[in-house]
């Protein structure tokens, strides 16, 4: 056996004593310092459901504030604001929930909270109600006009800006700029208060365009085409979006 040694190369040896301590550190390391939760999915799952569970509440979520407060749900259910929870306002209320008297939730009754969902932002889905907080009434908190559990505007808005902004912008840098909405769209005036209940037309016929651009048309001052051998079968706005024309 001691021949046998003897007889490999130095090399070797090194070679397994080096292996062996590697083997020795892994098992150590398997063994002793990972702990089981990360070698049995089963502890493991059983150890995060533990953790969480352990976590404090914070959000009581959004039925329970009906139980004591009337009034606020009553009015938001009706208002443009039904579909935003009471704490996406007025912060995590588990605490207040279970101990209404002594820990109140806040109100936020600044400017900038209401802009952060209401201000311009052109990422913002068409008919979107936004403002631009430095011309829309500044300096006064937007409550003093506006119930934030039921914010209808004190008015009707007047224009369609107030909720297409992107599309007001993008038209005034195209050709058809100085062209009112209302001039390719019948939009009722209620359509301006309850929006997705009357739905405003839309041109949808290539002759609407011809009005002012067929070559006949006795509208001065756009330029005209042949309707009849011009973008052929399709409608125009396939290739000239009427908002955006050499605009943006
Ligand atoms: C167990 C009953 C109870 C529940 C549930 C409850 N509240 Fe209240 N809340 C109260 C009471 C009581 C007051 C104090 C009224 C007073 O001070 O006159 C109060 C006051 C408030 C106030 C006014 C704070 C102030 O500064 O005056 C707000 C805002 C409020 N609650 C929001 C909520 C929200 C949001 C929920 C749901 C997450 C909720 N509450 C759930 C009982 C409750
Ligand atoms: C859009 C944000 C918003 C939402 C959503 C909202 N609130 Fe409020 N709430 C406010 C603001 C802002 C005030 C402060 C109003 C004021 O001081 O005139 C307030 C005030 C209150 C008050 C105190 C009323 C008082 O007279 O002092 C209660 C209670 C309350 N809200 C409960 C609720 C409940 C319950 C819900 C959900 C049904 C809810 N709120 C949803 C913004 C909101
Ligand atoms: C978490 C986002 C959020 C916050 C915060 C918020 N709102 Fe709203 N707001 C909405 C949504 C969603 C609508 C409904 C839009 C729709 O009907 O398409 C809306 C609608 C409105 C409208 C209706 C405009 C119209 O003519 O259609 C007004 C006014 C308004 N909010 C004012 C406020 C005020 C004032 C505050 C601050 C107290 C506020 N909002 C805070 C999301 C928010
Ligand atoms: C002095 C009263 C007053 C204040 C303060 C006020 N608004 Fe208005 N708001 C109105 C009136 C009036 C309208 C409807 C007429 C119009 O279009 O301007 C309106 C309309 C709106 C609309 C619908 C879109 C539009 O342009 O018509 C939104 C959204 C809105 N307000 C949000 C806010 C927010 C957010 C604040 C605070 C940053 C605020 N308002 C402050 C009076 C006010
Ligand atoms: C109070 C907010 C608001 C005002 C003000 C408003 N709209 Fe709308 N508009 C909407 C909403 C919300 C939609 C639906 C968007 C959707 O379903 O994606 C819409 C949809 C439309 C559509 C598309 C209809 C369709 O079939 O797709 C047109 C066109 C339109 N509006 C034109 C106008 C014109 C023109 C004005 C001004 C006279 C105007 N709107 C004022 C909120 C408004
Ligand atoms: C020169 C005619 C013209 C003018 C001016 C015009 N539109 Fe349009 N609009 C159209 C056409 C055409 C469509 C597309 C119809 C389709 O796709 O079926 C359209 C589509 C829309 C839509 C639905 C699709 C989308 O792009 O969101 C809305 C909302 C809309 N317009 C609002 C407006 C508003 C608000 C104004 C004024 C700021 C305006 N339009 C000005 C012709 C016009
Ligand atoms: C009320 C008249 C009117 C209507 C309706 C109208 N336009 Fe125009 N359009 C104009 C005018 C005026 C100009 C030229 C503006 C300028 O040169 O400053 C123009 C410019 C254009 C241009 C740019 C041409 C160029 O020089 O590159 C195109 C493309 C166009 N319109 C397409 C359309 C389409 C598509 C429709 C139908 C959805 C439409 N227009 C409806 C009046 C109209
Ligand atoms: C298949 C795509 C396509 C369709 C559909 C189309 N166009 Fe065009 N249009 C173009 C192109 C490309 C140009 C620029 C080259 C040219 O002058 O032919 C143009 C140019 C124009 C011009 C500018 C002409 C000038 O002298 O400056 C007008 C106005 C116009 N189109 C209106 C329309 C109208 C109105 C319709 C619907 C009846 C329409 N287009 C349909 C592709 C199209």
């Amino acid at each position: 056996m001691k021949d046998f040694f003897k007889k490999l190369p130095e090399q070797a040896v090194r070679v397994a004593v080096v292996f062996l301590v590697f083997v020795a550190v892994v098992f150590v390391i398997r063994q002793f310092i990972i702990p089981p939760e990360m070698k049995e999915p089963a502890l493991q799952q059983a150890s995060s459901m533990e953790r969480e569970v352990a976590k404090e509440i914070q959000y009581a979520g959004a039925q329970i504030c009906e139980q004591c407060h009337e009034k606020e749900p009553q009015i938001k259910k009706i208002g443009y604001h039904r579909d935003l929870s009471c704490e996406s306002c007025h912060g995590a209320a588990q605490k207040h929930v279970e101990n209404p008297t002594e820990v109140k939730p806040t109100s936020p009754k600044k400017r900038d909270y209401c802009a952060y969902c209401h201000k311009y932002n052109s990422s913002r889905p068409t008919g979107f109600p936004q403002i631009n907080p430095d011309t829309h009434n500044p300096r006064k908190p937007c409550i003093t006009c506006h119930n934030p559990h039921n914010p209808k505007p004190p008015t009707t808005p007047r224009s369609c800006a107030a909720c297409h902004a992107q599309i007001e912008r993008a038209k005034a840098a195209s050709y058809h700029a100085l062209i009112a909405c209302s001039v390719c769209h019948t939009a009722p005036e209620k359509h301006k208060t309850s929006p997705r209940t009357v739905i405003p037309t839309k041109p949808d016929k290539r002759e609407f365009c011809g009005k002012c651009h067929d070559k006949g048309s006795p509208r001065k001052g756009a330029p005209t085409v042949d309707m009849a051998a011009h973008g052929e079968k399709y409608v125009c706005w396939q290739c000239h979006y009427p908002h955006t024309l050499g605009g943006i």
